[in-house]
């Protein structure tokens, strides 16, 4: 199949807005491949916080980025051997995905990993940018949303059900300080793709968020 006609269903937005357990269960139901773009900017984010690289220096990290040997097995994030799964879900790993991920040579070095996701029969692609730089011809862009403090209620609840501590106000101030930068960046920021279906999950379930990204997907082309 040419790769362009392959269906690509981008869902961005912000942290916490439920955005990967939705674009991975609409993977699930649909038989689609899922992309966590996301995972790719925490992989070299970790590959930097272990190998002690300076976090302002753009070429070195560009470097990792490029060379990151890591694959996606079942539910399994491997960096170079290691199951990463847990690891990169770490709060400083995420505060420093968002810092390096706004220099223009990491987001370019990871580009080709991302479109290579892009296989038959599909796939669901989530992140920030994935209906507006990725994939700008993908058949469904979605936007998810939720309030800042629906989004650090469930971040607490996370963390809190894998047994690591939480604290409700550094949570809020951390999700406002990444959305600021996610949003404000020149490269690629955090903005509703154009055509893009806005969907505030604030009040909503997960099993509804799906089940509206999936009647959106059935009603293309009717
Ligand atoms: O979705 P996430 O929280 O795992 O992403 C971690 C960081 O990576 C996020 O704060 C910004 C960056 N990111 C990005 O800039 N572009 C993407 N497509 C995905 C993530």
């Amino acid at each position: 199949m040419v790769t362009s006609v392959i269906p690509v269903i981008a869902i961005d937005g912000p942290t916490a807005s439920g955005k990967g357990t939705v674009a991975h269960r609409v993977a699930d139901k649909l038989g689609f491949h899922y992309l966590d773009s996301g995972a790719l900017y925490r992989l070299t984010a970790l590959s930097a916080i272990r190998r002690g690289t300076d976090l302002n220096d753009e070429h070195a990290l560009a470097k990792l980025a490029e060379h990151l040997q890591c694959s996606f097995q079942g539910g399994d994030i491997i960096l170079s051997h290691e199951n990463v799964t847990e690891a990169i879900r770490a709060e400083e790993v995420g505060n420093t995905a968002s810092k390096i991920a706004t220099f223009h040579a990491v987001r370019h070095a990871l580009l080709g990993l991302q479109l290579g996701f892009r296989k038959a029969p599909g796939v669901v692609a989530d992140g920030r940018d994935m209906g507006s730089v990725i994939f700008p011809n993908a058949v469904l862009k979605v936007f998810l949303t939720a309030s800042v403090a629906a989004r650090a209620e469930r971040r607490y609840k996370q963390l809190i059900g894998k047994g690591i501590s939480a604290n409700m106000e550094d949570l809020l101030m951390d999700l406002q300080a990444r959305d600021d930068r996610d949003t404000n960046r020149t490269i690629a920021p955090l903005v509703p793709a154009e055509g893009a279906h806005v969907l505030d999950t604030s009040n909503l379930t997960a099993d509804e968020a799906v089940a509206q990204v999936l009647q959106w997907y059935a009603a293309i082309g009717k």
